[in-house]
């Protein structure tokens, strides 16, 4: 078996490939719809802070097709859908934290009626003062949670000791998850009290929690089932809470089948996003950019509830260090508490925000000491065997990065092109080019330990298909497809004899949200339990009828082959049913070695981590602040990928997604506290146009050192730091209109205006 495990994946198409070309892939709103279905549409907050005073819904419940509404008064159980903390109310009861909070739903027999209605209430309020930015909150000490300290060694003595220091600041927007499905739940309601609700969800048990607290129902009375979403990002891992418990309140209240469907302006108000940053730092470093000290404050945007604003925030203070060692560091982390919707998970989950901080201090030191910032980066890496404890206390044992940037630096020729952009902007002056190469080490795990486990069920039919069903959600990522791949391998079979059903909380139990990119890693292992219980089962059964060891059993293509006979893996499944022998298992799998201490921030929070490095070149118009990227060169390491199509898939498009939040997607608010880019019309992701001509990606051939499922690696957000590339070539360019020794104070996004606004400073400090 061992051979098998780690022979190279297959690029098998996703399982829904040709459903989702042909519009025949079946979302939460394509499910036909019962009989007496009625619609949703919800009532917002139209202050950022305020008391309500009253509220007049005597229009509302007046129009047409209107059957119902639903307040806070309505919740016959818990008014709270929060993931970790008790502070987010499913409907506002006499206070509202921003403008966009759900105050009320109303009930009609059709979409339009209900959203027509909604606009009709009356609600009096008395505004309270609101605190709509980080640094306000900062100043109040408003947080929604206490502030973390990660600390190791003595960073006041190394700055003091340190022959350079650099301060400074730094900000990075948050971005909005851009789901192409927006946020849906539909539920029906069942015999004797139950509720079965189809919700576009990555975390269909919780979603089944906290509808059973709204509600006052155990959970056995609550069944989700979530076949796929088209997308989540994150955006549904907690936020799909509040709109699966609105729905079904409602249907619980009316005994009516009830459907909620944001459209994209209300599903962008009401949501949280990514977390947006604000760092302090100071650095001390020798004359070759060597970092001898840092500290560093981070301020995170979390808006009015905590969400998941800690993991949040745990996992941007553990990848500040991204792929370099920190002896004497000091990290202080701060949550604040603003009247804006509640920011959650994001792709990397702070991850990135983390790693961008400490990306742009060395981008900083290298332009200080006149060097090219791949130097100081290169001499900043973890070493091998010393210098390689991460701040938390893990010792990285898999570091691969010296090797990947130097493969990638040469294959994407980065010295040949570094001159080559030196010359082209000695005879341009008004368009410049900039290129940038930065290295990617991400954590692998949920950090809190209980949250590595998922389970598995497989079914092996007497034709002999099977069916797979885990603890996993599908969004996109192909996350069923690798799972899928891992049965069909263990148990000898073609992709096409094994199908993979809806995530249902009524057959595999107590899930953990498909989230931290461990989908495949645990939901893999745990279908590769079950379907290796079974082979072990039909093995045995052919060895006492065919004779011979059921160890020397062979699965392969189809057949069955033992003691020299080989027999079609269908055959012995019906004889092997005919013997009363059990063709369907369950499985399960539990990440080893885990262990973290949240106080003290110390631990082995990750099972391993994943490497990858990109190469941008860009050129910016000094005249308008736009940017055109040129070329990108990427090496990412997925480990023994199971499916290299679908993780090169996953790369390019989380590169892509990623060069959106640093370049053109700006979340803006009015003075008010009103989210004013609510829509793609002024919210803008990148599209097919923004992608690069010559996109050069490649996976960096690297089996897994631990035990994973088939040594591959996770690859759903690490590669989301790879467009740190493009901001940083950005900078590169405008940096070059000093000649390369001033540091350009270029704000994340990078947008035409924060590169204008760059290079005006920059010109204002020459001058
Ligand atoms: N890819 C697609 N197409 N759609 C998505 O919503 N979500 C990302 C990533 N890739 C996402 C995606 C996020 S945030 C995570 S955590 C992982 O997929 C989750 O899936 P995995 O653990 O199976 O990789
Ligand atoms: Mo991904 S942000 O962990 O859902």
């Amino acid at each position: 078996m061992q051979a098998r495990e780690t022979a190279p994946g297959k690029s098998v198409p996703h399982e829904s490939a040709a459903l989702h070309v042909a519009g025949e892939a079946s979302y939460v709103d394509d499910i036909p719809e019962l009989a007496g279905t009625c619609y949703l549409a919800l009532g917002l907050s139209e202050q950022a802070h305020a008391k309500i005073k009253s509220i007049d819904l005597a229009a509302v419940e007046a129009a047409p097709g209107v059957v119902a509404v639903v307040t806070a008064a309505d919740i016959p159980g818990v008014n709270d859908c929060g993931p970790i903390i008790a502070d987010d109310p499913i409907l506002a009861d006499g206070l509202v934290q921003y403008v966009g909070q759900p105050v009320f739903a109303v009930v009609a027999e059709s979409q339009t009626a209900a959203r027509k209605a909604v606009k009709l209430a009356k609600i009096d309020y008395q505004p309270l003062p609101a605190i709509l930015d980080v640094a306000a909150g900062r100043q109040q000490q408003s947080w929604v949670l206490p502030p973390m300290q990660l600390r190791r060694g003595d960073a006041d003595s190394a700055l003091t000791r340190a022959p350079h220091k650099l301060k400074g600041g730094f900000s990075v927007g948050g971005q909005e998850q851009f789901y192409l499905e927006g946020q849906i739940s539909y539920v029906a309601l069942r015999e004797d009290g139950c509720l079965h609700l189809w919700c576009s969800t990555q975390h269909p048990t919780e979603m089944q929690h906290v509808v059973a607290h709204s509600l006052g129902l155990d959970f056995n009375q609550v069944v989700v089932e979530m076949r796929r979403m088209g997308g989540g990002f994150g955006g549904k891992e907690s936020q799909s809470a509040i709109f699966a418990c609105i729905a079904s309140i409602a249907a619980y209240r009316l005994r009516r089948p009830i459907k909620l469907r944001l459209d994209r302006d209300d599903d962008m108000l009401i949501t949280g996003k990514r977390h947006g940053f604000e760092f302090d730092y100071e650095v001390g470093y020798d004359a070759d950019g060597l970092i001898c000290g840092a500290k560093i404050e981070m301020a995170a945007q979390a808006g009015f509830s905590a969400d998941l604003t800690g993991p949040v925030v745990t996992r941007a203070v553990c990848h500040f260090d991204n792929a370099y060692y920190l002896g004497d560091v000091t990290i202080d982390a701060f949550s604040v508490k603003t009247n804006t919707q509640s920011n959650t998970a994001f792709r990397g989950f702070g991850g990135p925000q983390g790693a961008l901080a400490i990306e742009y201090i060395i981008d900083s030191i290298a332009r200080e000491l006149g060097k090219d910032p791949q130097q100081v980066r290169k001499l900043n890496f973890y070493d091998k065997d010393f210098r390689n404890t991460t701040p938390y206390g893990q010792v990285v044992e898999d570091n691969v990065i010296h090797e990947l940037v130097a493969e990638l630096e040469q294959s994407c020729d980065y010295q040949t092109r570094r001159a080559a952009v030196a010359t082209f902007n000695r005879d341009s002056p008004i368009l410049r080019k900039g290129l940038a190469l930065t290295p990617v080490k991400f954590g692998i795990s949920f950090n809190v330990v209980h949250f590595n486990q998922a389970g598995a069920l497989v079914h092996v039919y007497t034709d002999g298909s099977v069916l797979v069903n885990h603890g996993g959600t599908e969004m996109g990522q192909g996350l069923h497809t690798k799972v899928s791949q891992v049965v069909a391998l263990e148990l000898g079979l073609n992709i096409a004899q094994v199908r993979a059903t809806a995530n249902d909380t009524s057959k595999v139990a107590n899930t953990s949200a498909t989230a931290a990119s461990t989908g495949s890693d645990l939901n893999g292992k745990a279908a590769q339990d079950a379907a290796r219980q079974i082979r072990d089962r039909l093995a045995r059964f052919a060895g006492e009828r065919f004779g011979g060891e059921p160890a020397q059993v062979l699965f392969e293509d189809g057949v069955v082959h033992c003691a020299g006979k080989a027999i079609p893996f269908a055959e012995l499944v019906q004889q092997a049913y005919e013997n009363r022998v059990q063709l369907w298992s369950d499985g399960f799998y539990k990440t080893p070695g885990l262990n973290w201490d949240k106080d003290k921030m110390q631990g082995s929070p990750f099972y391993y981590f994943a490497y990858g490095a990109a190469v941008s070149e860009v050129v910016i118009d000094t005249l308008t602040g736009e940017f055109k990227l040129l070329q990108a060169d990427i090496l990412h390491d997925a480990g023994n990928s199971i499916n290299p199509a679908i993780d090169i898939g996953q790369i390019e498009g989380a590169y892509i997604q990623g060069m959106g939040w640093l370049t053109s997607e700006e979340l803006c608010w009015d003075p008010e506290g009103r989210l004013t880019t609510h829509a793609p019309s002024t919210y803008k992701i990148p599209t097919v146009s923004d992608c690069p001509t010559a996109f050069n990606t490649r996976l960096y051939q690297n089996r897994n050192v631990k035990d994973t499922i088939l040594r591959s690696k996770a690859v759903g957000e690490p590669p989301l730091l790879l467009p740190f590339s493009v901001f940083f070539a950005i900078r590169d360019a405008v940096a070059s209109l000093a000649d390369n020794r001033i540091n350009p104070r270029l704000r994340a996004p990078a947008t035409p205006e924060a590169i204008l606004d760059a290079i005006e400073a920059l010109r204002a400090e020459v001058a």
